[in-house]
């Protein structure tokens, strides 16, 4: 068997056109949907993200805001800083890129986040709502997955779905949004005995744990769903996801490749995101 390759760029493109219609409307009503990005310090990896955030809300016509803060930027200010975004009418997203530099509390910058501009769907509010099956902010790249899932028609009620992975952004949402949807769910993580034991069940096979090649044939079942999330860059400058690709690809019934796979509609889910808490502004 090869697998049929579930691309999330494609989707990614359609659902771009589609909301590029939305904002276009809402610019007609007056209201022009606008994403405030925060990024401290200069990470690499950050700061390439972050140019796949604004090329997306350009293609989409919604207004993007970058403040590049150094290194040293103190909590207080950062907080100070999401408040005055908080109190501004036409801020509808609010996005403080991670990691922080470790003298900035996490926990405190998230929950300074108006839980209605929380377009990355971290404040404990929005993940209240989301786990108990509320309208919420979901997180960009489990509810990127799910659209890939629904778009590909893939039936999930009933089905065996096994999450490699526990973060609090994409292994820990992701079990929870499948098991809105009626799938089963088992989440596997670093203290997992016997990790093929479990993977080697699963008829939807998630993993986001960011070491590359670390899921191979034998873990897969014939004919399973594998969603790769990893990104890992080898030492030859190739990026690669967590799932041995080449292998995989003989196994599977349907695989997402990296690039191009989750990462396209983690960025396009922000965007959405943004537009639905633009379009509260008319309500
Ligand atoms: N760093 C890596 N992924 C993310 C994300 O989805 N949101 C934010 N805010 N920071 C990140």
């Amino acid at each position: 068997m090869t697998a049929t390759i579930l691309s999330g760029k494609e989707l990614a493109t359609k659902k771009r056109e589609q909301l590029k219609l939305e904002v276009e409307r809402l610019k007609a009503e007056g209201v022009s949907p606008k994403l405030v990005i925060i990024l401290v310090g200069n990470d690499p990896a950050s700061i390439s993200y972050i140019k796949g955030k604004q090329k997306a809300s350009e293609e989409t016509g919604v207004d993007f805001h970058l403040d590049h803060l150094p290194e040293s930027t103190s909590e207080e200010e950062l907080v100070k800083l999401i408040e005055h975004y908080n109190e501004k009418e036409d801020v509808d997203g609010i996005l403080v890129q991670l990691p922080l530099p470790d003298h900035i509390n996490e926990k405190t910058v998230i929950e300074t986040i108006s839980p209605e501009k929380d377009v990355d769907g971290f404040h404990p509010i929005n993940v209240g709502r989301m786990l108990t099956g509320q309208e919420a902010f979901l997180p960009c790249t489990p509810a990127g997955i799910v659209e890939m899932i629904k778009a590909a028609d893939i039936e999930l009620a009933g089905k065996h779905v096994v999450v490699v992975g526990r973060s609090n952004i994409v292994g820990k949402p992701v079990g929870q949004l499948l098991l809105n949807e009626n799938a089963t769910v088992t989440y596997c993580h670093s203290k997992t005995g016997d990790l093929k034991k479990f993977t080697s069940e699963a008829d939807v096979l998630i993993v986001a744990v960011g070491r590359a090649n670390m899921i191979t044939s034998e873990h897969i079942k014939d004919g399973a769903v594998v969603i790769d999330v990893g990104v890992n860059r080898l030492e030859t400058g190739k990026l690669v996801g967590d799932v041995a690709f080449d292998e995989a690809i003989n196994k599977a019934s349907v695989i997402t490749p990296v690039p191009g796979g989750v990462g396209p509609m983690t960025i396009t889910m922000l965007v959405s995101n943004t537009v639905i808490s633009a379009k509260k502004r008319l309500s």
